[in-house]
């Protein structure tokens, strides 16, 4: 495996969240691995008043409660939190910065001449951050690299991340920026890229002649928990659908590449997200589905419903369940619905594509074929990672009985590998100088542009808001959006485990 360039890491963001339970862990997994450069130091930011120590003891607990297990060695805990400082700054005032620069000089003296800034911020300071980082020179790549990783939400809708990408691009060129999607940072997602382009078998199926239609779901069994406050601004729409799941689209899309290489992929997704079919405002109620969890009973508990939740309205319209049905205009896909679906406080937490196949033209085993009539690749993103395909076979004996059984592979019968967090494998790429993994910033806008109308026609409250009980897969009426296929939505749990929450594939 490369060695990434010897480099420092600046976190603007290190008191909160995603610091403590993405972000150490992945880098603590890196060091574990020793993919980690020589030189490389970790510079937390943030506002509160903190010494070294008592960031790296903060930082320690994170990585204990979050590495996998198989990760953790005290020692090697150890010796990565002597890579991290702490330097307390308002990043919105501009006049710290010279504070900022004279320390990374210090650092920069001692060896390292490259600088990744990662802002794990507000949306609203990126550009603020970037426009100060700029204001004392830390975006000119004089001696090294200077790299800017922005989490997301990228804005809030088109015109948003449209001003939000003017900003960054005042004083970063796009090939500096790294704009995180982190479900392009999870191995299943990758794997897609593998599964259709090394294997010679399903690319000559998969396309409009062979393929009825693609099913994407991503459901989650928890609620928004403590998130309300942000949630409310969100919704299933923007949090989930135009971000992750339309880069998952991407992928599931794309045509061949002309290689590996970062753009070559990224021109390949960017055109599949500028030929998703524009869905015009009056079709919106037709084609999608927009719900929101109510109070219920699940396994048992009760379960409060959203407007209930803390940091929430209590008449909130917020979408916490939304079900898509578009089309993809190109020669591929023409006329091949797809349909994409995440809520939360689903019966489980999956995320997984499937893509249902065509049935044979004369169905000649009509009247002696149990359950499904067509074939079936699911691609399991989480949990129980792999792909199966569901096939037609006999059942032994007399007559001709047709089974659908499964033809499948599991990571975990990798078992000598685990499987990377997805920030482990974005970071790392990061500070490779890899983005193919990255939303680049003309992808990002055409999904803004396809939701652009979703938006509009749910802020005049001109569609209406289905409740679903907590633990549900979501309204009734997102039943008849596959309206052309008699199975209706793809089941992800026929293997139910006994606590009802885990699905093997
Ligand atoms: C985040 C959303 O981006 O993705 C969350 O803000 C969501 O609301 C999460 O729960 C889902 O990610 P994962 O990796 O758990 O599927």
């Amino acid at each position: 495996m490369q060695i990434p360039n010897d480099q420092i890491l600046v976190i603007f963001g290190a008191s909160g969240d995603l610091t403590y339970r993405k972000l150490m862990p992945a880098l603590y997994a890196l060091h574990h691995q020793k993919l980690l450069p020589t030189h490389f130091e970790v510079i937390g930011v943030s506002r509160t008043t903190l010494s070294d120590e008592t960031f790296r003891g903060k930082m320690t607990e994170g990585i204990r409660a979050f590495s996998e297990p198989y990760h953790l060695n005290e020692a090697k805990v150890q010796e990565f939190c002597g890579r991290l400082t702490y330097h307390a700054m308002d990043p919105a005032d501009a006049t710290s910065y010279q504070g900022l620069k004279a320390l990374l000089e210090t650092k920069l003296d001692r060896g390292a001449t490259n600088i990744v800034f990662y802002l794990s911020l507000v949306p609203s300071l990126f550009g603020t951050v970037a426009t100060n980082l700029a204001s004392v020179g830390l975006n000119q790549e004089v001696g090294g690299f200077r790299r800017l990783i922005v989490e997301k939400p990228f804005g809030y809708d088109l015109a948003s991340s449209h001003r939000l990408n003017d900003d960054l691009h005042a004083t970063f060129k796009e090939d500096q920026i790294y704009r995180i999607d982190h479900y392009l940072g999870k191995e299943t997602v990758q794997n897609l890229l593998v599964l259709r382009f090394s294997n010679g078998i399903f690319e000559p199926l998969w396309n409009r002649n062979f393929v009825h239609h693609v099913e994407i779901t991503a459901a989650e069994s928890l609620g928004v928990g403590s998130r309300g406050g942000y949630y409310e601004g969100a919704g299933a729409l923007r949090d989930m659908l135009q971000n992750h799941l339309l880069q998952v689209v991407g992928f599931t899309a794309m045509e061949p590449p002309s290689s590996m290489a970062p753009d070559a992929i990224r021109n390949e997704t960017f055109k599949v997200l500028q030929a998703l079919k524009p869905i015009r405002e009056e079709d919106v109620p037709l084609q999608v589905v927009r719900g929101q969890y109510r109070a219920a009973q699940v396994q048992g508990k009760d379960v409060v419903g959203y407007r209930e939740e803390p940091g929430v309205e209590p008449h909130s319209m917020t979408e916490t369940y939304v079900a898509v049905k578009f089309f993809i205009d190109n020669w591929r896909w023409g006329g091949v619905p797809f349909y994409v679906r995440t809520g939360k406080r689903m019966p489980i937490s999956v995320t997984e594509i499937v893509v249902h196949f065509k049935p044979t033209p004369l169905m000649l085993f009509k009247g002696h074929q149990e359950q499904t009539c067509c074939n079936k690749l699911i691609i399991r993103i989480q949990p129980d990672e792999g792909i199966l395909l569901k096939v037609g076979m006999k059942q032994p004996g007399a007559g001709f009985i047709v089974k659908p059984v499964n033809l499948d592979f599991h990571y975990d019968e990798l078992s000598d590998k685990h499987l990377p967090s997805a920030y482990e494998r974005l970071l790392y790429d990061a500070m490779l100088g890899d983005s193919t993994l990255y939303a680049r910033a003309d992808a990002v806008e055409a999904a803004w542009r396809f939701v652009a109308p979703i938006q509009r026609v749910w802020a005049e409250e001109k569609a209406s808001l289905e409740f679903y009980p907590a633990g549900t897969f979501g309204p009734v009426l997102a039943n008849g959006l596959i309206d052309d296929y008699p199975e209706g939505w793809h089941y992800p749990c026929k293997n139910l485990g006994e606590d009802g929450q885990y699905c093997a594939l």
